[in-house]
């Protein structure tokens, strides 16, 4: 079974359960980004801030050029406390209270996704008391489905997200009137951990049939933010570091029909910084169930919550040993059944004290934790604080 290559003597003397960032992998995967974006003159990318604000991660990010996606005030407080520019900031969420709207127009950012016609209207009432024009994108529920959770699945209508297609048209007209709000773009996103370029492809169709029938009523669109949703290799951390950028910007590129002098913004999360980070825990207890092996651990369900949350699998592997593989059921600490982390995965040979780490967790891991039971949320540090 292979492994990741981690400095094993360097984690012995930090508590567990702590995240760890491979910035290597970090950094090459922004360049990466950056190569296969960079083929096409019009595509912008920004970061999904809700993946990982960790502010060391936030700032390398920012470093390489990307902008920000925020979902939150405090998103857009932790992506320019980290160096982002507002102008590169765009800002969605179906729930803007007005102190996030505030902050939003007072610093002026590149967009607001707005995902309804009163959000739309509470915009405009603000900008109007800040004597400001709000730049606005609508976020259109696509009805299109996705390969993936259904949890992690927003663009079908049944989601809360965005504003229904038949009701496009009518939203922008009514826009267009608003004194303080500028229509700039429509804004998609259909769910995530997405490996099927088909789901992108169905949502390229989608995008290319509104614009046709927004031009019929001589309606122009500036910009086209496609959301992110890019999946990663969660069983092969270590063959696949890099998801396949390339094949997800050229399917882009080639279904999206765009018109003259426009722009395509992305969002990515997990493509970014899933693949960099781990979760290292020790192991506290091996037991012996009734049926099972179970090997206890110190981090839980309140320091990764995917597996809990979506039945997610994150590759686990025993840091400290390379003794017969031996069968186990992977669980936390927490007060609650649902945490485990794996069930009869095959292991080397597990003993108290053991490193074991959990892979592909640099998003959605850390941001995720939490403090029930009273547990501390775990650190996270990336290679060169080691
Ligand atoms: N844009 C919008 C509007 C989004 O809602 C999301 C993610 C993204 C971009 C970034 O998507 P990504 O490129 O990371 O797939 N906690 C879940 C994932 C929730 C995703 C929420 N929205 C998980 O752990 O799988």
């Amino acid at each position: 079974m292979s492994k990741g290559i981690f400095p094993i003597d360097k984690f012995q003397k930090i508590p567990t359960p702590f995240y760890y960032y491979d910035t290597a992998v970090l950094r090459k995967t922004l360049d990466t980004i950056k190569e296969e974006a960079g083929k096409h003159a019009n595509f912008i990318v920004h970061y999904a801030v809700k993946a990982n604000a960790n502010a060391k991660i936030l700032k390398i990010i920012c470093q390489s050029g990307l902008g920000a996606d925020c979902v939150s005030g405090g998103e857009i407080r932790a992506a320019i406390q980290s160096g982002f520019s507002p102008v590169h900031i765009v800002y969605a969420g179906v729930g803007k209270s007005d102190w996030e709207i505030e902050l939003g127009l007072d610093h002026d950012i590149y967009c607001f996704n707005v995902e309804s016609i009163p959000e739309l209207m509470v915009i405009n009432e603000i900008a109007e008391q800040k004597g400001k024009i709000a730049k606005v994108a609508f976020r259109i529920n696509p009805n299109v489905g996705a390969h993936t959770h259904a949890n992690i699945t927003t663009g079908l209508a049944e989601n809360k997200f965005g504003i229904a297609m038949e009701d496009m048209e009518y939203v922008i007209t009514e826009a267009k009137k608003l004194k303080n709000i500028k229509f700039i773009g429509l804004h998609f996103h259909i769910g995530s951990q997405i490996l099927e370029m088909s789901d992108f492809i169905a949502l390229c169709d989608r995008i290319n049939q509104l614009q046709s029938q927004l031009e019929e009523h001589h309606i122009v669109v500036e910009n086209i933010n496609v959301g992110g949703g890019l999946g990663i290799d969660y069983d092969n951390p270590n063959e696949n570091p890099i998801p396949d950028f390339k094949s997800y910007f050229d399917t882009y590129a080639k279904h999206l029909e765009l018109r003259a002098g426009q722009q395509v913004h992305f969002e990515l999360g997990r493509a970014v910084v899933g693949q960099c980070g781990s979760l290292i825990t020790k192991t506290l207890y091996i037991k012996q169930g009734t049926y099972k092996q179970f090997a206890i651990v110190d981090a839980g369900m309140t320091d990764l919550i995917r597996p809990a949350l979506y039945q997610a699998s994150h590759k686990i592997e025993n840091l400290s040993s390379e003794d017969k593989v031996e069968t186990y059921d992977i669980v936390g600490p927490i007060c609650e059944s649902s945490d485990v982390f794996a069930k009869a995965i095959k292991l080397n040979a597990c003993h108290r004290g053991d490193l074991i780490a959990l892979r592909s967790a640099g998003a959605y891991g850390e941001i995720m934790a939490n403090q029930y039971n009273c547990r501390t949320l775990p650190q996270g540090y990336l290679t060169e604080d080691l």
